[in-house]
Order: structure tokens, then sequence, then C-alpha cells
């Protein structure tokens, strides 16, 4: 007899069994294949333990697809130590109108004409990096100068600061990031007590950046200016510096990986680059404008397919839902596992596992990728992030020749995101 008679037919959540979590968390975070293993035991959708949270992982096009056009019987989710250190006004913590209002506004920092704002700042910043490494004597590691430019983007370009205040940030951010995936209990001289300290330090400076802006704009926080919250109001001060520090967390280690693991594979692959670099030496540099690139578009998606940024996003259900045909009850958290999708594909193609570009030049080559999450949450700095990517290809490329220095562990560190263990380590000509 089914327990509730509104739920939709479907076939039983196929569960591993795991009793207390703990075998299964040693496991998520050692074992690369954790999800892949379990795919191919239990299906495309399963249940699992994970220290005492029960984890529902998802891959695939159908299950992915139901999941995310479904958006009024789930609601956003995340661990509760990343839902502390964002806090509870964060529009990654709400739901509804509230999320949606709150998009509307930080939305505004990415729109067509702020990124047009943004381009030549961006470009210099990457003009900077080419003429460091050909001076450089040293072999340089590129992961190291990936992350300075992506988190000078957020915080010079975009929010406005400058020198002393940029570094004072950094050093915060980097303490509250060290908790955010840690277990979120304050003893003093913890971690997770670290990074609520770090997190009020943040907040006051945030507060002191947008007292700035409204005297003298810079970076693209007058754009915010007139931003209304769900009932018609301003939002609060309390309120916009909790959405500029989910921009810190949001954009800077995932652009950061996407940079590093894209010169990694170019660097891997000399036919690949040489492919790449006949488009890439045609193009004009600085450039406002967006030309059609479709052997870099395919790079990028190729880099992201195989390593992408963010491994998974999470929903929890609200009400029963029918995933690829399995019945998930209510009130369970999903996990959307890109990674292990992305090796997946409908046609069933053999060669997932080897980095080939030139596919997603192929038309119906049954892939669905989603590196930057998709319905109502779908990545709000997508843009941002693309115009990133794209400018530090070009400008660097056509600028600097790299070299990858010998006897290095070009393999990935994946947690929190995809990054060459080694820090990629190049010298340049
Ligand atoms: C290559 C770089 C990036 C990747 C791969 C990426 C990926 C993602 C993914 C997968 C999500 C979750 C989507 C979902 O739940 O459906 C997300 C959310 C988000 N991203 Fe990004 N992101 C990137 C860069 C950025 C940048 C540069 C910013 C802004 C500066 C940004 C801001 C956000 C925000 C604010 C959210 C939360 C959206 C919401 O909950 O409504 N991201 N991103």
């Amino acid at each position: 007899m089914r327990a509730d008679p509104q739920a939709p037919e479907g076939r039983a959540l196929p569960s591993t069994g795991a009793v207390s979590g703990v075998l299964e968390a040693l496991a998520f975070f050692r074992d690369p294949q954790f999800a892949g293993d379990r795919f191919q035991r239990y299906g495309d959708v399963f249940e699992t333990k994970l220290v005492g949270q029960s984890l529902v992982f998802i891959r695939g096009e159908r299950a992915i697809d139901d999941l995310l056009s479904q958006s009024e019987a789930t609601e956003g989710w995340w661990p509760e130590s990343v839902r502390q250190l964002l806090g509870r006004r964060s529009l990654a913590n709400r739901n509804g109108a509230d999320h949606r209002a709150r998009r509307r506004v930080v939305g505004q920092l990415f729109s067509a004409a702020a990124l047009r704002r943004y381009s030549p700042q961006i470009s210099q910043l990457v003009d900077q990096l080419a003429s460091d490494l050909r001076l450089s004597t040293e072999p340089v590691a590129l992961v190291d100068r990936m992350r300075r430019f992506a988190f000078a983007v957020i915080a010079s370009v975009v929010l406005g600061l400058e020198g002393h205040d940029i570094e004072a940030l950094f050093a915060d951010f980097e303490i509250w990031t060290r908790a955010l995936f840690s277990v979120p209990i304050a003893l003093p001289g913890t971690p997770f007590a670290k990074a609520l300290q770090a997190r009020a330090r943040l907040l006051e400076r945030l507060r002191g950046v947008l007292e700035c802006a409204r005297d003298r704009p810079t970076g693209g926080l007058d754009l915010l200016s007139g931003g209304l919250d769900e009932a018609g109001l301003p939002l609060t001060d309390d309120d916009l510096v909790e959405q500029l520090l989910l921009l810190l967390f949001a954009g800077y280690e995932t652009t950061a990986s996407s940079l590093s693991c894209l010169m990694a594979a170019l660097l891997q692959h000399p036919p690949v680059l040489a492919w790449l670099q006949e488009e890439i030496q045609a193009l004009p540099w600085p450039s406002g404008e967006a030309v059609s690139t479709p052997r870099l578009d395919a790079v990028v998606q190729e880099v992201m397919r195989l390593n992408p940024p963010v491994g998974g996003f999470f929903r929890r259900t609200i009400r029963p839902l029918l995933l690829d045909g399995v019945l998930v009850p209510a009130g369970r958290v999903v996990q959307v596992a890109l990674a292990s999708s992305n090796r997946t594909s409908r046609n069933g193609a053999a060669d997932l596992e080897a980095f080939r570009p030139a596919r997603h030049l192929e038309p119906n080559n049954g892939l669905t990728l989603l590196p930057f999450g998709g319905g109502e949450r779908v990545c709000l700095g997508k843009a941002l992030a693309e115009l990133e990517i794209r400018l530090m290809a070009v400008g660097l490329l056509q600028q600097v020749q790299l070299e990858l220095v010998a006897d290095q562990d070009l393999s990935l560190a994946l947690i929190p995101s995809p990054s060459p263990r080694d820090g990629l380590l190049v010298t340049a000509r």
C-alpha cells in the first residue's frame, strides 16, 4: 500500500544501504570514481548517506531535466557550514519571490552594459599577466596567477576595491573559504570559529565598499542602486553586503579553476593548441566586440565537460518527485552529479574519457552539458565568467608562448574545484 495517495507512481529509489554514512563519506572524499561507480551499480538515480546526511545522486539528461523543470517542487539547499558562512540573507539561502527579487538586483552587475564596462579593465589584467610572464626568469605557477586574476576581477573590477583593501579582503576571504565545507561547530580556535570572525570583518569591509561607491562610483556597484526587494522596497545594506560576499564565493574559485584547467589541457595537447591558435591569432586584441570563436568555445566546453569547476549542485524536494521514472520522496537532498553526467551521452559515444574539443562542433553529439547549472538558480555570473575565460585565452595565447616545466604533477586535485596539483609550472617566451 502506498503511504501518500498524492505521490506520483514510479520505481522505488535504489539505495546503497549505508547506515551511518561514515565509510561512504571517506570514499566520497578519496575516490574520484565515487559517484561513477555507484551510478553503474544502481542506475542514474540512487540514494546514499554521507555522515548522517541522506543524499540522492542523479545524473543524465532525463533525471536532470525532470529536476530542473519542476522548480516549484524544489528549493535551494547548501550544507550547514556553507549556509551559516554565507548568511541567512544571501540569495543562495533564499527561495521563491525572495530569491527572484535578489537575483534581479544582483543580476544588474552582469548585464551586457556592465560587461562592456568591465571588459577594458579585464583586458588590462591579462596584458599585465602576459608582461609579468615574459619578464620572469623563473618558472611561474600559473594556478596562482589565475587565482589572483579571478579574485582581482571580482574584487577590483566588479566591486571597485583598490590596493590595500584587496589584500586585506583576500586574507580574510582565504580564512573564510577554508571552513566552507567543515564541521559547523564554532568552538574557539576551530577553522569554523575563525571563519565566522573573518566573515564579520569581510561584511564590515564590504559595507565600507558600498558606502564609498555612493560617493565615488568605481567598479559596478552604482548599477545596484534602485534595486528593490520582493515587497518593492530598497534592499538594506545588511542584505546587499551578504549578496556581495556570495559573489566573491561563487565567482572566484570556479573561474580560477576553469582557467587553470584550460591552460593545463592546452599545454598537454599541443595539436589542439595549434588548432586553436589558428583561430586566436586572427582575432583583434584587445577587442570590445564579441566575434564568433567556434574553436575556442569548443575547447572551453570540453575542458568544463571533463573537469567541471562545480562538480555538483543541490536541491531539496518539497514534494515527491519523479526523476527519470524513480520516485524521490519529499524532503530529500538531491545532488546533480555534473562530473559523472558529462561522461555519458544519449547516443552512447565511446570516447567520452578523451579530451577531444572537436566533438562540440559535430551535430547530434548526444551531450547535455550544464557547467553553470540550470533552471531558476542557473549561475548568475555565467556571462562574466565566459568573458573572463575568453579574454584570458585570446590575450594570453596571442602574447606569450608557454611551456610546461618538466617533472611536475599535472593531475588535478578535485576539492574544492579541479586544479593541477603542482600549481602548473610554466616558462614563457
Ligand atoms: C567558470 C565559472 C563558473 C562556474 C562553472 C559556475 C557554476 C555555477 C553553478 C553550477 C551554480 C549552481 C547553479 C544551480 O544551482 O543550478 C552557480 C551558481 C551561482 N553562481 Fe556561478 N559559476 C561560475 C562563475 C561565477 C561568477 C564569476 C559569478 C559571479 C561573480 C557567479 C555567481 C553565481 C551565483 C550568485 C550563483 C547562485 C545563484 C542562485 O542560487 O540563484 N558564478 N554557479
